[in-house]
């Protein structure tokens, strides 16, 4: 499995990190097979997964299933878990028991934190504490009711020089690595060439040591809405709607189940108990 001085070698060795959300073990494992570098269980599994309009209501519990499933799927991929809302910067023991609970039960090897400020501190605590952290700036979604709305981050001066300085902070703070959504191409390559530690973007242009997709949003299992910076490399929804109107069609012509689906006894006993019967 990678580590998280594979990733700072292949920032050296310019060899760009692709990561990519999965929250179950049949995505995590599609994940391992096409040779994904790490696995984000991200609370995006909210919106995504559970149907809310925010990863605000995703809970430690969630987090927990939605991490175990992952590492039975992909055992063999370095997997970072969110840290949902406000299981941060409140209490440190707080953060130490979910953080324990997402390592020890989840079966993760690192995790994931949005926000400057006070939050980076937090990095150096759990650093510290031996838990590999990647921090999180530019557009933080448990963040999107003080941001006031899924808003590009960085586009002005002072926005700018304050992520700057904050991508430099969370480096010396410890963070791994760093994901910075939604940002101008621009201020992401150049806090790209600033730190050493990998800066992998989502929505910050190709000039990052690495990108970050949601599942969703790269396979087309949508509900239409596809942001601007993802590509969908597949239509699965739409896959998924013919195939079960197929089904539907099938079931109400009587087409299936056919023979090869069927179970049967042998035909002395089914003819004792029930007569000439048919299967069709
Ligand atoms: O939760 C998530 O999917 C994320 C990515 C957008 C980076 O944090």
């Amino acid at each position: 499995m990678k580590s998280t001085a594979t990733f700072r070698k292949m920032k050296e060795e310019q060899e760009p990190i692709a990561m990519m959300t999965a929250y179950d073990a049949p995505s995590a494992k599609a994940a391992e097979r096409a040779g994904m570098d790490i696995i984000l269980v991200g609370d995006s599994a909210g919106m995504v997964v559970h149907g809310y309009d925010s990863t605000i209501p995703v809970t430690l519990e969630d987090m927990l299933l939605h991490s175990k499933a992952v590492r039975r799927g992909a055992p063999d991929t370095f997997t970072v878990a969110d840290l949902p809302f406000l299981t941060y910067g409140g209490e440190i023991g707080e953060t130490l028991s979910a953080v324990r609970q997402l390592m020890q039960a989840g079966g993760v090897q690192a995790v994931k934190l949005e926000g400057g400020g006070r939050m980076l501190s937090i990095i150096g605590l759990l650093t510290e504490a031996g838990v590999p952290v990647m921090a999180h700036l530019g557009l933080t979604p448990q963040s999107v009711g003080v941001i006031g709305g899924y808003k590009v981050q960085g586009k002005t001066k002072e926005e700018a020089e304050r992520l700057v300085r904050e991508s430099q902070e969370a480096e010396k703070q410890g963070a791994f690595a760093l994901v910075l959504e939604c940002v101008p191409w621009q201020l992401a390559a150049h806090i790209s060439s600033l730190l050493t530690i990998p800066v992998i973007g989502i929505g910050a242009g190709g000039k990052t040591d690495g990108q970050v997709l949601v599942f969703h949003d790269a396979v087309g299992y949508t509900d239409g809405f596809v942001p601007k910076f993802a590509k969908q490399y597949a239509n699965i929804q739409e896959t998924i709607v013919h195939a079960l109107e197929t089904y539907v069609g099938e079931v109400k012509e009587s087409v299936f189940p056919e023979e090869r689906h069927i179970f049967k006894m042998d035909e002395e006993t089914a003819d004792s108990l029930y007569g000439g019967m048919k299967p069709e």
